[in-house]
This record gives structure tokens, sequence and C-alpha cells, in this order.
């Protein structure tokens, strides 16, 4: 038997396969596709305490190997998240882990005690690396002392899996990644996007509203890669691989360079099975490599 089995903090994960927030809606959308409970955990899109009905348009690019976005935080607000995305969310086998976004400190522990109140939650993952907005997001993401007190807050706020997302938009990732360390995060999600722009020739103007977005897909696995082995070789909890993972090979990078766990993120949009058909292809390798368990790769990377 293949225990593909993965734990942070408390929580455990049945496998190490999870969606990336953001590109997954809040799991309902994507249940036609195929049956979300073979996921080890599903990370839903932000939730923020009021309304933001996110930047203008256009606010997605293609770019080669990726995309660029300027979403924005676009959510209904914890409340109406609450009522209407909970009650799915909580009839899942599968582990769910809320992302947190906010505008001040005040506004992740805001979110988070609302949704303890109603349960049927496993976690959270406090998104402090959106490059989209201008208050909040990667402004606090940039700093330790901020990410510090973001992190004790809202540790306070829960006894559940708490998980801290990093940009890589920084000087030192590592100093950021202490420092939810060291305030009580469970685990590190590592990366959000990185800042990109991209120019329409005929018109001259940029191709997003905002001018820059977030970078995402396979054109930024190599700077996750580097980034996820920076921030394992600086802490001792569990990180979460993020960055153009589109096939079982760019799960193993992440695994073998010292990831816990994984997450699908742009790939969704382009074959929407991705992260159910990696369950499959991973499982599929550990049988045919006599792999036991996940400690049996994660980490195994040879310098
Ligand atoms: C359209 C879009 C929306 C996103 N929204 C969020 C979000 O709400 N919160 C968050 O923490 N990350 C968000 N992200 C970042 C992704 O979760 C992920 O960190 C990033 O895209 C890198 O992974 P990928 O290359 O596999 O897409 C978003 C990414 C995209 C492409």
């Amino acid at each position: 038997m293949i225990d593909l089995s993965v734990k942070i903090g408390g929580l455990k994960f049945a496998n190490p396969i999870l969606t990336a927030s953001g590109t997954f809606g809040s799991g309902e959308e994507f249940s036609h596709f195929f049956d979300l409970n073979h996921l080890g955990g599903i990370v839903s899109k932000a939730v923020t305490p009021e309304p933001r009905i996110g930047n203008p348009s256009p606010r997605i690019a293609e770019t080669p190997c990726g995309m660029l976005n300027s979403i924005g935080l676009t959510n209904a607000g914890v409340k109406q998240f609450v009522k209407e995305k909970l009650p799915f969310l909580q009839s899942l086998e599968t582990k769910v882990i809320v992302n947190v976004a906010g505008k001040t400190i005040d506004d992740f522990s805001t979110v988070i005690k609302n949704i303890e109140d109603a349960g049927g939650v496993d976690g959270y993952e406090i998104n402090i690396s959106c490059p989209n907005v201008k208050e909040g997001g990667m402004a606090f993401g940039v700093d330790p002392i901020i990410t510090g007190k973001i992190t004790g807050q809202t540790r306070n706020a829960t006894d559940k899996c708490l998980i801290v997302k990093l940009s890589p938009n920084v000087t030192s990732i590592s100093d950021i990644a202490i420092a939810a360390e060291n305030e009580g995060a469970d685990g590190l999600s590592v990366i959000n996007t990185l800042v990109g722009m991209a120019v329409d020739v005929n018109t001259k103007r940029p191709k997003l509203a905002t001018v820059k977005g977030g970078l995402s897909g396979p054109a930024i696995k190599p700077v996750a890669i580097a980034k996820v082995f920076e921030v394992v070789n600086a802490v001792k909890i569990p990180v979460i691989g993020v960055g153009g993972i589109m096939e079982l090979n760019d799960v193993l990078e992440f695994l073998i360079t010292g990831a816990t766990a994984i997450q699908v993120g742009t790939a969704n949009f382009v074959s929407p099975q991705i992260s159910e058909q990696l369950v499959f292809d991973l499982k599929n390798y550990c049988q045919k490599n006599s792999i036991q368990t996940m400690a049996d790769i994660i980490g195994s990377l040879k310098i």
C-alpha cells in the first residue's frame, strides 16, 4: 500500500496535490469535471471582509509560457462566502483551506473569525503576497515586521492549520519566511505571482488596465523552485510549492527540492482535470519506483 499522505501542522492531507487560490473558484465550479475528494486539498479564492469588485478590464493577458493577471481580489466578502460558498465546501471530504486577504492588519483576523463561527474549514492561507492591490497584499508581504504581526494576530484567531503565502517580489524571502514561522505559521506557500508587464505594440498600450500584473504559469517555475529551495533551508515548518506546475515531473521537482505539498494554479485554465490527473500520475510513479511514502521523495535533492 502506497501512502501519499502529508502533514502540515496538525492537518493531514490524503495526498500532496492541492489547487492554488484564484485558479479553482471555490471548488464547486470544477466539481462537474471530476470528484474533488480525490485531491489532497482545495484552496479557495481570496476572501476579504467586504465585497470587492476588483480591478478594471482587461485584467488577463496571455504571455509566452504563462499569463498576466490583475484580478485584484474580486470576491463577494466573507458574509456572502459563508452563506453561498461554504456549504458546498463543508460537504467535501478533501481538506478545505480558505485564502484570506485584507487592506489592514485587522482584516485578516476579521475574516477568520467570521468563518470560525460558521465552522467546517480545515485551515487558512494568509495572502500577504498579491501584487494586484494598492493596499495590503504584497505591501504587507515584503516586510518581515508586518508579516510577523499578521501571522501572530491570525494565529490567535484560529487553532486550525495556518499557512502564510509568500511573495517572490522581495529581496530576501528567507527573512519573511522566518518572521512567519516565529509567529506561529504551520506552513508556507511559496510562491505567489511575479510582477510583470506586457505591451500591445499596435495600440502601444499596456495589455492590462492596471499596467502591471502578476505573472504565473510555466514561465515562473524555475523562480518558484529557487524560492522553495531558499525557504526550506531557512525554516523547519513545511513548505507548499506553487508556480508553473503542469505535469508530474513538475510536482516531483518541487517535492525533491523539499516542498511537502504543491498547488496547481494556471494549469487549471488549460486543463480543468489536471489536478486529479496529477494525483493518479503521482500514485503510478510511486508504484513503479517502489516508493512507499512521500518522505522517500520530499527533500531528496542531491547537491
Ligand atoms: C487568475 C489568477 C488569480 C489568482 N488569485 C489569487 C488569490 O486570490 N489569492 C492568492 O493567494 N493567489 C492568487 N493567485 C496566485 C496563484 O494562487 C499562484 O500562487 C500563482 O498563480 C502561481 O502558480 P501557477 O504558476 O501554478 O499559476 C492567482 C493567480 C491567477 C493566475
